[in-house]
């Protein structure tokens, strides 16, 4: 995006979200709907998953047909060569969730990313062959498809073919994405891709992916082993025979998602289901919104000094105990129960100053009785008829993820084993530290950030929500919760909203560049804050579905990309 379209865009938001504590002005509504809604990273993948409503699926079926369809039109993020979290709500009231993150092979090692002197050898765990995790999307929307979908898997498969064989026209967004990444797809690739240009690409050029219509045949035809096994898993093996890879064909024949207890808590008599390890998603947001619920943010002020520093100083203590506990739980104890203890929170807070900046060298992570997005990601909310929810966030990890495409088989493969800790307390991409919980280990899962989530109240659905982002996702999530419980938003204003970002270490705080006013930056700054602002690219891209009080279902897309929300 141009700096010039950014600033139109954030000019967009001012004027749609600035609100005062006082005024009730009349809410900006996004697509409205009664019966079902999608919203995704791409028109072509909504459109895809309300088809699959409209003939009779649920939210499950559209689950499989979106989260396929933004493999084939969405490539930076959408993926088979990747993993994601969903959390569901049924029709019943019952929450659950399924965890398809990809694995370490079992070649993998604690130190397989540093030097002979111990050093992280830079770039190695997030691009090119040595940074692909075993991929679990197709286990994931399999598993998920299997126990809740109602429609035959070959048809919610079906549509994601199509287009790929066929061919589909590139957004604006998309041209210039993949023009940027030339470059990076020639010198981790020794053929031609679907997305090589012969000179460069314009809005509106087709795409047409061949190989990649053939794997999902396969998948059409044979489910999970149509991925994990056969053909595909021959391709991927000889890609990764090729480079000196590590993930074998018992790799990819034992890997399986989980289905996972969810993180619940209430805030303000709202029910929060969200994302349990091995993502972090859940445990931070219910820390940052129990640390937050002591104050009255309404009557503090939508985005008044007082409002974001009380959000800022929360954001750095959960921060810190993301880095220091949290990890795959089928490896390591997470220590959920104190990390989400009353107590505790109410102690973590206690130190907090209106006057001064906190300071992350002075918060580690917090002490009890002890018993760690690209921000490319991409995340979709879906709505059925029948009442049922589902909040996906799916990923390769950076915009396409490790480059390498799998030759033959047309999907990129993701660089998810840099959400690992390659060495105690070095950063990652996403300039987050961690430590032994999330060190790497064959097998385990690494830490994530992402954070489906679901609300309800008063024992209905309130809202679907979810953004892609890295280490931003879990405080856009808890802004855009924040923005509709305690602000009284409709969903698009509170997805259009500026975000802001602080994630303990760097001792920064993001802000969304020209968004914000003058007065509320320098009210920070003179109380010791350090601001990022002005080269900072957006945060986020939430999209997020709102039940409104009728029954209606109001969808937020974010403006901030191609996001559309489909209803019907
Ligand atoms: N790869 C981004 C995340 O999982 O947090």
């Amino acid at each position: 995006m141009s700096k010039n379209t950014l600033g139109l865009l954030i000019l967009f938001l001012v004027v749609f979200s600035c609100k005062s504590p006082e005024s009730a002005p009349e809410i900006q509504r996004g697509v409205v709907a009664q019966n079902a809604m999608v919203v995704a990273a791409h028109p072509i993948a909504s459109k895809i998953g309300i088809e699959v409503m409209k003939n009779g699926g649920n939210a499950f079926d559209a689950m499989a047909a979106t989260e396929l369809a933004l493999a084939v039109v969405y490539p930076r993020a959408g993926n088979i060569g990747g993993g994601g979290f969903m959390v569901y709500r049924l029709a019943s009231g019952e929450t659950g969730s399924l965890d398809y993150r990809e694995k370490a092979p079992n070649a993998a090692h604690r130190d397989m990313y540093l030097d002979e002197n111990g050093e992280v050898i830079p770039d190695k765990s997030s691009v090119g062959i040595f940074s692909v995790g075993v991929p679990g999307t197709v286990a994931g929307i399999a598993a998920a498809h299997k126990k809740f979908g109602k429609l035959p898997w070959a048809e919610v498969v079906q549509p994601a073919i199509e287009v790929a064989r066929n061919g589909y026209p590139l957004t604006e967004n998309a041209s210039k994405n993949l023009n940027r990444f030339q470059e990076a797809f020639a010198q981790h690739n020794d053929f031609r891709l679907p997305f090589t240009a012969d000179s460069i690409w314009q809005t509106g050029d087709t795409i047409y992916q061949a190989n990649l219509a053939e794997t999902l045949e396969r998948i059409r035809d044979q489910g999970k082993a149509g991925f994990y096994e056969g053909k595909t898993a021959e391709l991927i093996v000889a890609e990764m025979q090729k480079h000196n890879g590590l993930i074998s064909l018992e790799d990819l024949k034992n890997y399986e998602a989980q289905w996972r207890k969810t993180i619940d808590f209430e805030y303000r008599g709202y029910q929060i289901t969200s994302m349990a390890p091995p993502s972090s998603g859940g445990i931070c947001l219910a820390q940052l919104m129990k640390m937050t619920e002591p104050f009255d943010l309404k009557k503090m002020g939508h985005h008044t000094p007082e409002t974001v520093q009380v959000m800022i100083e929360a954001e750095r203590r959960a921060y810190a105990d993301r880095a220091q506990y949290l990890g795959d739980p089928d490896f390591v104890s997470i220590p959920t129960d104190s990390l989400l203890a009353p107590a505790y929170l109410t102690r973590r807070m206690q130190d907090f100053n209106y006057n001064r900046a906190g300071k992350s060298t002075d918060i580690q992570s917090g002490t009890f009785a002890l018993t760690n997005e690209s921000t490319e990601t991409t995340h979709y909310s879906i709505v059925d008829a029948e009442g049922n929810a589902v909040s996906i966030t799916t990923t390769l990890n950076s915009y396409f993820g490790s480059k390498v495409m799998v030759a033959g088989a047309g999907f990129f493969l993701n660089n998810e084993m840099d959400d690992f800790s390659a060495k105690p307390g070095v950063p990652n991409q996403f300039g987050l530290v961690g430590y032994e919980a999330n060190s790497i280990a064959p097998g385990k899962r690494m830490l994530s950030s992402m954070t489906p989530t679901l609300v309800s109240k008063d024992g209905k659905l309130f809202m679907v929500v979810g953004t892609p982002g890295g280490s931003t996702i879990i405080t856009s999530v808890y802004q855009t919760l924040l923005n509709v419980i305690d602000f009284q938003m409709g969903m698009q204003e509170a997805v259009n909203t500026p975000r802001f970002h602080h994630q303990w270490l760097p001792d920064i705080v993001r802000f969304e560049p020209e968004a914000f006013s003058a007065g509320l930056i320098s009210t920070l700054k003179s109380k010791g804050y350090l601001i990022e602002e002005g080269n900072a690219p957006v945060i986020g891209q939430v999209n997020a579905i709102l039940v409104l009080p009728n029954g209606t279902l109001e969808g937020g897309a974010d403006p901030r990309g191609d996001n559309t929300a489909m209803g019907y």
